[in-house]
């Protein structure tokens, strides 16, 4: 299937590992030129050279902090400066501290909302001008199974957000032809993923593998996901084949979620 994207500008946020680089990873695989970006330097060049042996296409890295306002500033008028034409944006950011309600103070929830809603917000609306311009674009929100059912209360909170934002500005767009939909993946094989496992497994005085097993019982396909496994349906959304899909919120969760919709 030819998914229409050959020649497309994408940018994947927290992209030099995990499921934020297997989505640059696919989108080059169809033709696209991406941006990525992340903190740390050396493993973004490292990212960027991988995908471009792998696919031949440009890869430019560019290093952000998104939990920083004047790191995005910075990155953004970079990114405006080389790039006249953005047609996709893939928000993929997140970090939210394994806690309950009552080990939470202002400053979690604060810096937690700044990198999970803020930033995702900041770079849309800085993108948002260029895609109506040329009525077209493409906007996908990677969050979390958390945005649909209650888990850690910071990630339900925050993630439901991002998801309420999607879905209004999905109304407001589509009339300039802009699609955005989110993906809510769920457990994922990824250093985040076996991170929290550890945070869980001391919290709780048993072992990583002890609590990725009790993980997998709550999964009908009894597997994590792989961060390819979430990346197909990003490039499916970005694509040209997507057309008609927007406003939408689809898990990729071996059926973990436990509500209808
Ligand atoms: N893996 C799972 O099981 C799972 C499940 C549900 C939801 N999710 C969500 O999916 C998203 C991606 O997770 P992942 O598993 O792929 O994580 P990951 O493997 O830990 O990768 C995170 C990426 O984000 C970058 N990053 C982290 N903080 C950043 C910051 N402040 N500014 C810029 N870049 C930053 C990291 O690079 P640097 O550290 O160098 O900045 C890295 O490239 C997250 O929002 C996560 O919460 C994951």
């Amino acid at each position: 299937m030819d998914l229409g994207l050959t020649g497309k500008t994408a940018l994947v946020t927290a992209s030099s590992r995990g499921i934020g680089k297997a989505i640059a990873q696919g989108l080059a695989t169809e033709g696209c030129q991406v941006i990525i970006c992340s903190r740390d330097k050396d493993n973004l060049l490292k990212a960027a050279e991988q995908i471009e042996a792998k696919t031949g296409q440009s890869i430019t890295p560019i290093q952000v902090d998104l939990s920083q306002k004047d790191s995005i500033e910075q990155f953004l008028k970079r990114l405006t400066n080389q790039f006249s034409t953005i047609d996709i944006l893939v928000n993929n950011v997140g970090g939210m501290p394994y806690k309950r309600h009552y080990e939470l103070n202002q400053e979690d929830w604060q810096l937690s909302f700044d990198l999970t809603f803020m930033s995702q917000v900041h770079i849309a609306e800085t993108l948002l001008p260029q895609m109506k311009k040329r009525t077209w674009g493409r906007i996908i929100f990677v969050t979390s199974v958390a945005a649909k059912q209650p888990g850690m209360i910071i990630a339900h909170s925050q993630r439901a957000s991002v998801v309420a934002y999607a879905k209004t500005l999905a109304n407001e767009l589509a009339e300039h032809n802009i699609l955005v939909n989110s993906i809510c993946p769920s457990f994922t094989v990824t250093n985040k993923f076996y991170e929290v496992a550890d945070q869980v497994a001391k919290r709780e005085g048993s072992s990583r593998e002890q609590v990725i097993q009790q993980w997998m019982k709550s999964v009908p396909l009894r597997r994590p996901a792989s961060a390819e496994e979430v990346a197909n349906l990003a490039v499916f959304l970005a694509s040209e084949k997507a057309s008609y899909i927007t406003g939408t919120c689809i898990q990729v969760d071996g059926g973990f979620v436990k509500s209808l919709f």
